[in-house]
């Protein structure tokens, strides 16, 4: 098959784009730089040009927190853009990956979220997401898949800045009150290959990196894996506090833990677990030499 990933220069892009390259697909991996996806005549001329099997958005505004500020270009990107890949892909009959998140949930939840669940986004970015959502499902062909807590070897994430703030502060004061499910981008952008290689039927499917946990109780684990492999390391004290000790321009869900029974059911896969990529990730962000 040939995918052709947008956002090619984000954490899932860029481990869709190593999977990709050591598998029998084809792909075009295209970078805001190729593709501003949010340019419908582009997107058009590009797809029609490429005549992917598979189209991956894993384009986005991904800033929650200047979403809140931004909620125009949020929505453009997130939303309305959705529909021009829409457009493009009915055109060359491409299926349509639309990756999307777990804050469209508002977290009052007492159990994981399925698919079925009602939506209920508390902020901006959640909001433009769903809208995103909305814009996927209109296509002849399409995965919308909700993750969450995404980190990786790259770009901006909570393993990098745990790492920064480490080396720089004593101290770190962590929410402790807030529930989601970390998932490794290397293991979803493997998942959504296998996905498209399924040919699953149209829908929402959740895909998440296993079992959860709170930001301190991730922020351990990172530390822990630390004190493990790179001694040395400066590890800091840990603080947990509450969501109103730390307020965000954004609010968060409080539990956005997500169910992904149904994805395991429809490929016949384990579960898969964050934390078991951790190691290698925090091997690659940390110059050890
Ligand atoms: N990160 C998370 O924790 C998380 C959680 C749940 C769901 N998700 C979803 O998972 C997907 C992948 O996230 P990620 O962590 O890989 O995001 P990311 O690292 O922020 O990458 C997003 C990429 O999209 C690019 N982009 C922004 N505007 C664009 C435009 N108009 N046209 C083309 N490209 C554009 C960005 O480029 P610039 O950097 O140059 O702007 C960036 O390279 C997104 O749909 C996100 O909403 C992420």
């Amino acid at each position: 098959m040939k995918f052709l990933i947008t956002g090619a220069n984000g954490q899932l892009g860029r481990c869709l784009a190593d999977r990709l390259s050591h598998s029998d697909h084809t792909f075009v991996a295209l970078t805001k730089s190729d593709l501003d996806i949010t340019d419908e005549k582009a997107v058009e001329e590009l797809v029609v040009e490429c005549r992917p099997d598979v189209i991956v958005n894993t384009a986005a505004f991904t800033s929650v927190d200047r979403a809140e500020s931004e909620p125009e270009l949020a929505r453009c990107i997130n939303g309305e853009a959705v529909s021009y890949l829409v457009k493009a892909a009915n055109k060359v009959g491409a299926l349509l990956i639309q990756v999307s998140t777990d804050y469209v949930f508002d977290g009052a939840s007492p159990k994981p979220y399925v698919e079925s669940d009602a939506v209920n986004p508390l902020g901006v970015y959640g909001q433009t997401k769903l809208l995103g959502e909305e814009y996927a499902a209109r296509a002849d062909r399409f995965l919308i898949v909700r993750t969450a807590w995404v980190f990786s070897e790259y770009g901006h994430n909570f393993v990098k800045t745990m790492l920064k703030l480490g080396r720089e502060r004593k101290e770190l004061s962590i929410v402790s009150d807030q529930y989601g499910s970390p998932t490794y981008a290397g293991d979803l952008a493997a998942n959504l290959i296998r996905m498209s290689e399924a040919q699953l039927p149209s829908g929402i499917y959740h895909f998440s990196g296993g079992k959860s946990c709170s930001w301190f109780e991730f922020a351990k684990a990172i530390f822990d894996v630390v004190k493990a492999y790179v001694p040395g390391y400066p590890v800091p004290g840990m603080l947990p506090i509450s969501t109103e000790q730390y307020p965000t321009p954004a609010k968060r869900p409080l539990f956005s833990v997500l169910s992904d029974r149904k994805l395991k059911t429809a490929l016949g896969t384990n579960v898969t677990d964050w934390s078991a990529a951790l190691p290698a990730v925090i091997a690659k962000l940390i110059d050890v030499t």
